[in-house]
């Protein structure tokens, strides 16, 4: 050692030591993250670049390379990875053939999507899964063409007021209100043989379209799953590892979340031309298609459509790819950050913007462990596989690790599609809300540097506060921490549906040209999404606010209230609950600012936990009572809607049986549920007051 390097290495220990010495406060360092030093947009487009350079739809080998490519960038940062892999029941297309047979002609459609000149992905396109739904029925079904609208309860009502019989018919409908699973399953439910669903031009098209705008081409086709459940089929509850329980495919049909019927997703060009041999009457006007679009028309026929799908299903392995960084104080307690990788084509939007957005938090973190941060608590970062088929490989995880999560688990944070080209949106379950507005108000705008996050989001609403929306939806991968264990969530991103959704165009050079040239917008994404995990992470005393929880029960009791005001239904028992859970969150305010003063560390935790663990209370062990996996009383998934979000999922299951039957029992049955949800709203008060009765 040369007298040079000694002289350096003192001078390095002692700077060290005097670093050591005047830690700085936890909230320097989340100022560090979101700061313009910390953010790299230059790295992020690569990532993306890397990610999305080959279609990698899950259980395929480039889907495999793409986790690799994960694992190496958290490696990198020298935060401990590794896989977890599942085997699970995946679907993929054999053979497609759809025919419409009129007194004129024979149409014959290609079913495929068309690349264009100077698509520099025009020589992998072949890897491109055909277009197919997942999980569809295998079978052919040939009978004359119903046009359905949307294909929603209601829009069949309407069918059979204007006397049309939708039994033995293929049904048309196009893509956008609703979960394209339902969409199956209410046909099914009419009595259709097949479905078929277009992309309507009036809802995705525009007058150019990709790669001269971003609008879908003619001939571009929504894929995507119409699984009704979550998690892979075969292991309901429980996850697919190894030589597993599995359920037959006959025991699968019997859980009703499969189809029966056979379906294809066809482009807008399609569409229209199947639409132009529809007779019958007249669609309603808000059937009606855009500008340049032919009459709509009902049907049934006359043109006789013959559609046959073949699907095969295959057990493959995906991989959810897992890192974490080891919390200092609380090593027990779980901050969870979750994207997926698996994409339909490449993924450039869905859901890739996301995962780019993750590893750019990755990086993030590392710089701030090399200034000597360490977290409070655990953070994690997932990247889960086979999200398109039916939020699988978070599911199958959050499964096997059940018990630990639900009691370990802090909040779960998730970002699907980061950047889709529009505002700032978010939906959480509402302890999280001031949290989430407070990093709004803390993170630059990427569209304008003049303002905030939060005021382009507040301006992009009509109120003089911002809107959040809730998580009873099965959008995406935070529905097995609500639904199923009752942890505290937050889904976010920049837009809220991108034209060219799931289809072949979904790329790179999309997202360069129309969706973030600058990816500024992956760059703010990152910076709140990480902002909130490491308040949650560090702050002694979490940020919580149940007084927001008590406030949108509130609403949603009154919105209830309205819906069967004239049934004989008593909410004073819901009421009453609200008003406990009111009363709790106010006193454990006040606990937090006696704990405050006196700084006893033993009593933070225990705080902490009743924060944490209030949560966990509006669950269920016995679930909602016609489907049991979901556990959580508050939110679910709308039953003819995976997309929509219910309040009081349980209570509406019972007022819409109620309806149709309008017996004693069923109504009855309503007046159950009501109490089972005050019921758990008051274990959530009792929890979040830390005191036994
Ligand atoms: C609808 O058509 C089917 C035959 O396709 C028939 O069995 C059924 O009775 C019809 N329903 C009504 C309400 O007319
Ligand atoms: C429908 O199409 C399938 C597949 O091309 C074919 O096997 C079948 O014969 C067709 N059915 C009718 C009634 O045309
Ligand atoms: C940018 O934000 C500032 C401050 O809110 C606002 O006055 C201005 O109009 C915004 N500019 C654009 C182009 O939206
Ligand atoms: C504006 O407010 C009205 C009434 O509250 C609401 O129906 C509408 O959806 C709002 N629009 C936006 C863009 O938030
Ligand atoms: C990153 O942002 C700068 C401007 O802030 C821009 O000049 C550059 O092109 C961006 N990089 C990428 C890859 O878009
Ligand atoms: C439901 O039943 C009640 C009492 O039996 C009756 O008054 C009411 O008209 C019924 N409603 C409907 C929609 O059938």
């Amino acid at each position: 050692m040369t007298k040079l390097t000694f002289f350096t290495f003192i001078v390095l220990a002692t700077s060290i030591s005097f670093i050591f010495l005047e830690t700085p406060p936890k909230s320097f360092y989340h100022t560090l993250f979101i700061s313009d030093s910390f953010s790299d947009n230059s790295s992020i487009a690569n990532h993306l670049y890397t990610l999305t350079k080959r279609p990698h739809v899950a259980g395929s080998q480039a889907n495999a390379d793409a986790a690799a490519y994960v694992l190496s960038i958290f490696t990198s940062c020298n935060i401990p990875s590794h896989l977890t892999s599942y085997d699970v029941a995946l679907t993929y297309p054999v053979s497609r053939s759809l025919t419409l047979k009129s007194s004129e002609k024979t149409i014959k459609f290609g079913l495929f999507q068309e690349i264009y000149d100077g698509d520099p992905y025009a020589e992998v396109a072949n890897e491109v899964l055909p277009t197919f739904h997942a999980y569809a029925r295998s079978g052919t079904a040939t009978g004359p063409v119903v046009y359905a609208n949307y294909g929603r309860v209601e829009d069949y009502a309407t069918l059979r007021e204007m006397g049309v019989n939708v039994s033995n018919t293929v049904v048309l409908a196009r893509y956008g209100k609703i979960y394209r699973g339902d969409i199956v399953h209410n046909a099914h439910a009419v009595g259709a043989i097949g479905v078929l669903i277009f992309t309507d031009k009036k809802d995705y098209g525009g007058e150019k379209w990709f790669p001269d705008d971003k609008w879908m081409p003619p001939s571009g086709v929504q894929v995507g799953s119409v699984y009704d459940g979550i998690g892979d089929p075969t292991t309901p509850g429980w996850p697919s590892t190894g030589e597993c329980e599995r359920l037959s495919d006959e025991e699968v049909d019997e859980g009703g979340n499969v189809p029966l019927i056979p379906s294809l997703p066809i482009s807008w060009a399609d569409g229209d031309a199947i639409i132009r041999t529809i007779g019958g009457k007249v669609a309603n006007v808000d059937w009606q298609g855009g500008k340049d679009s032919p009459i709509y028309r009902v049907g049934p026929g006359p043109a006789i459509a013959n559609l046959s799908y073949e699907g095969q299903q295959v057990i493959s392995t995906i991989q959810n790819v897992i890192a974490v960084i080891e919390g200092e104080e609380e090593p027990d307690r779980f901050v969870i950050l979750g994207n997926h990788r698996d994409a339909w084509t490449f993924g450039a939007v869905d859901p890739n913007s996301g995962t780019a957005s993750l590893l750019e938090i990755a990086q993030r973190l590392e710089k701030l462990q090399k200034r000597g941060w360490r977290p409070r608590r655990t953070i994690i970062l997932c990247n889960w596989d086979a999200e398109e088929y039916g939020l699988i490989g978070s599911t199958e995880w959050v499964e096997e690790n059940r018990e630990m999560l639900a009691a370990r688990v802090v909040a779960y944070l998730n970002v699907d599609c980061a950047v889709q080209a529009g505002d700032f949106r978010a939906s959480a379950t509402p302890q999280l809300d001031e949290l989430i507005i407070l990093a709004s108000q803390q993170v630059q705008d990427p569209d304008n540097s003049s303002q905030t996050i939060y005021q382009s989001w507040l301006a992009s609403g009509n109120d003089t506060t911002v809107k959040l929306g809730r998580l009873g939806g099965s959008g995406s991968d935070y529905a097995a921490f609500v639904q199923h264990i009752g942890a505290p969530a937050v889904d976010m991103s920049f837009g809220q549906g991108y034209p060219i959704y799931h289809s072949m165009y979904d790329d790179f050079v999309w997202m360069k040209k129309f969706g973030d040239p600058m990816f500024h917008r992956h760059v703010a994404a990152a910076s709140i999404w990480g902002l909130v995990a490491l308040r949650l992470a560090d702050d002694e005393v979490l940020p919580f606010n149940y007084l927001s929880y008590a406030y949108e029960l509130q609403k949603s009791a009154e919105h209830l209230e309205a819906e069967i005001s004239d049934k004989g239904i008593s909410l004073v028992p819901l009421y009453a609950s609200i008003e406990k859970l009111r009363k709790a969150a106010t006193r454990i305010k006040n606990d937090i600012k006696a704990l405050k003063a006196k700084r006893s560390r033993a009593s933070m935790r225990e705080l902490n936990d009743r924060l944490i663990m209030t949560e966990r209370a509006f669950t269920d062990r016995d679930g909602l009572s016609s489907r049991t996996w979901y556990k959580h009383l508050i939110y679910a998934p709308a039953k003819h809607d995976d997309y929509g979000s219910k309040s009081f999922p349980g209570i509406s299951d019972a007022i819409e049986n109620a309806k149709s039957l309008n017996s004693s029992d069923s109504w009855h049955s309503v007046q159950h549920e009501v109490w089972r949800v005050a019921r758990a709203i008051t274990q959530a008060s009792l929890v979040l007051s830390g005191r036994l009765t």
